[in-house]
């Protein structure tokens, strides 16, 4: 029997030698960067647009400021000009350049248009080579799911560098007026961005589980309707315009709703990541979530047992910068060496779709 399988075994290791190195590859995080707007808006700068303030915004969320481009309606600061500067931060930091970079995932839920995507946008703004540009769109998990999709391009040894992108322009399309309040106060703007690497190194780093998940059935507790096939088009507007409401056209969102459920699905998917990476809650050095509400970071937290300084939060500076949050909170915790070469880090996100999932890696 032992004859059999040694004979079956290196015959199969003679005829596919290429489906054996490529379970040994694996993502790592080569170089990172992020970029925000100058621009600071402060709970009290929003307090002369409607009728809010700091206390309110400060208890329920944790925000004390957040990011919008200077002039909301400009059309030369987009999305995939932040995240050029974020990635051109990611690419200097892996010694990098742009020609080296194999594949883009662009995550965002506020592109430059309706279509194409900003991820070919980025290929061009950046002057990479005609490579594919690919673009997520699930909200607050985009980045995520980003990342998810650059890894198994990794793993199956499709692409080396793939940058991966979370960017995000908020302050465009939100409602200023008090009928806005619940969601405009929350959402800032700014582009975070990682190279992800193949590597055959054996040790333990690099990106370790994965999980998504998803429940379309509550689409539309937190969405923004108009523009799709089902509440209208352009045309709508020019022909019908009465028809078309503001709760169609500004983000809505049910936020106690969005709420209870962030604070189930963030520690599932968690330990869900854990559990398949044979690794326990005490193990973890720095758990990045996906910068929703500090309450609802606090929250997880607490249900985890995790200590202080095994959380990064740093929603207070930026607000809820969707795709874009995760990647901007790993660069100031790797900037701030508060996650270091050897450590252990879950990113977790949970958002509209509802979408959420985790990506756990050995930095
Ligand atoms: N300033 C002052 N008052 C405000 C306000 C604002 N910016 N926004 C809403 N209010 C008022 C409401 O009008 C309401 O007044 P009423 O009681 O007179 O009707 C009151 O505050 C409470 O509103 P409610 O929506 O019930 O507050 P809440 O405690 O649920 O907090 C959120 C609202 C949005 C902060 C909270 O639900 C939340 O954080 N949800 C999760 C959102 C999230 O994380 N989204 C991103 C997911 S990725």
């Amino acid at each position: 029997a032992f004859c059999l399988y040694y004979y079956v075994s290196n015959k199969i290791l003679f005829l596919y030698p290429q489906n054996f190195k490529n379970f040994m590859i694996k993502s790592v995080i080569k170089g990172y960067g992020y970029y925000v707007p100058e621009n600071v808006v402060t709970n009290d700068d929003l307090s002369k647009l409607m009728t809010t303030n700091d206390e309110w915004i400060t208890e329920r969320t944790g925000i004390k400021e957040r990011r919008h481009r200077k002039n909301r309606n400009d059309s030369e600061e987009t999305t995939a000009v932040f995240a050029k500067r974020a990635s051109e931060k990611a690419l200097e930091k892996a010694g990098l350049t742009a020609k080296d970079i194999d594949f883009i995932v662009f995550a965002t839920l506020s592109p430059d248009y309706y279509f194409p995507g900003s991820g070919v946008l980025l290929q061009d703004l950046l002057g990479c080579d005609t490579i594919g540009a690919l673009d997520v769109r699930n909200q607050c998990s985009g980045f995520v799911y980003a990342m998810s999709v650059a890894d198994a391009f990794i793993k199956s040894g499709t692409y080396k560098n793939i940058l991966v992108v979370g960017a995000e322009i908020h302050s465009f399309g939100l409602d200023f007026s008090d009928e806005g309040r619940g969601v405009s106060v929350i959402f800032g703007d700014g582009a975070g961005a990682v190279i992800l690497s193949a590597t055959e190194d054996e040790n333990e780093e690099g990106i370790l589980a994965i999980n998504l998940h998803s429940e379309g059935k509550y689409a539309e507790e937190l969405a923004v309707k108009f523009g799709g096939t089902k509440y209208g088009w352009s045309d709508r507007l020019l022909t019908e315009p009465e028809a078309v409401t503001k709760d169609m056209l500004y983000p809505l969102m049910n936020g106690n709703f969005v709420f209870k459920h962030a604070v189930t699905r963030f520690p599932e998917s968690l330990m869900e990541a854990l559990n398949k990476a044979g690794k326990k809650p005490e193990d973890l050095d720095m758990f990045i979530p996906h910068q929703a509400n500090l309450r609802i970071s606090q929250f997880v937290q607490q249900k985890m047992g995790l200590p202080d300084d095994k959380v990064y939060n740093n929603i207070q500076k930026y607000g809820n910068t969707t795709a874009a949050s995760i990647p901007i909170a790993l660069c100031e915790a790797l900037d701030e060496g508060k996650v270091k070469k050897g450590d252990l880090v879950c990113l977790t996100a949970f958002g509209s779709g509802f979408t959420w999932g985790s990506v756990l890696f050995k930095y």
